[in-house]
């Protein structure tokens, strides 16, 4: 886990290590409205950066710039310091930047594993070394089923599996291109409380075991105090501010945003 960095004078910033996702100005705008407005942070390789605010604030469309499923109207995302504001979303996954949606993208009558296979043949296009070799396919299908605690559900259609399964194998297809920087859109909605912390408990696994840098948007507070190295509180399609746990939920103008509004 990154150590907090409450050095005083410093704005907390990506922590020791070099950023590996820079958003800078980062804006959208449709049908005359602006959604997403000028905004820039870091993520520091293998970070949690946890993005909170009311519903409507800007969250998913910020997730949608990032991941190049929307075009920006202006600012840049960078990528290991290269620009990739210009690429399509299929290319920034084969850059190692992959993402989940805040809506469930299923197949209801497709299995558990068909869901994992048809997303390592889809992948196997681009540069997943790993699924091209048939001898390893069926090991590496394996693999992201157990990682995801799938394993017994290879065969159950997706609409026979729980909420938190159908997060799961969200989380499951994300893996089969072995993403390094994962946005997950409310990973948790729609998961029953029993749920909840196994799969805080899969995410965990992911970021700290695994090293992977991750931006999750999310609703539940205790769970994003106990995984987040930072908190990013978005209002009105705007930025407020970027900092630790600790620092944002002492903050008063975030409170203020909050009056009255859920979480
Ligand atoms: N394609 C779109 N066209 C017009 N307005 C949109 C579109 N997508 C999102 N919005 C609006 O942008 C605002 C932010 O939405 P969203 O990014 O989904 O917020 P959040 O994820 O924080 O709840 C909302 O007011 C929403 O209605
Ligand atoms: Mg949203």
């Amino acid at each position: 886990m990154t150590a907090p960095n409450e050095a005083p004078g410093r704005t907390p910033g990506a922590g020791a290590t070099a950023p590996v996702l820079q958003a800078e100005g980062l804006s959208w705008s449709v049908g005359g409205a602006t959604i997403v407005q000028d905004v820039s942070f870091e993520v520091g390789e293998g970070e949690f950066l946890a993005f909170i605010g009311p519903n409507g604030a800007g969250k998913t469309s910020l997730f949608n710039l990032v991941s190049g499923l929307v075009p920006a109207s202006a600012g840049t995302v960078r990528l290991d310091g290269s620009d990739i504001t210009a690429e399509p979303a299929h290319a920034r996954a084969r850059r190692g930047l992959g993402r989940t949606f805040q809506t469930s993208s299923l197949w209801p009558e497709m299995t558990v594993a068909d869901h994992v296979r048809l997303a390592a043949q889809a992948a196997s296009g681009g540069s997943y070394r790993i699924w091209r070799r048939a001898a390893g396919y069926q090991r590496e299908l394996e693999h992201v089923l157990e990682r995801t605690g799938l394993s017994h559900r290879a065969d159950a259609p997706a609409d026979g599996l729980s909420h938190g399964e159908k997060r799961k194998l969200e989380l499951a297809v994300l893996l089969v291109g072995e993403p390094r920087v994962m946005l997950l859109d409310e990973p948790m909605a729609g998961v029953s409380a029993e749920e909840v912390p196994v799969l805080a408990e899969l995410i965990r696994s992911l970021h700290r075991d695994e090293g992977r840098t991750v931006l999750m948007v999310e609703h539940h507070m205790d769970i994003l105090l106990s995984l987040a190295d930072r908190l990013a509180v978005m209002h009105h399609g705007t930025l407020l501010t970027v900092d630790t746990p600790r620092a944002v939920m002492a903050d008063a103008t975030v409170q203020q945003a909050y009056l009255g509004e859920e979480l």
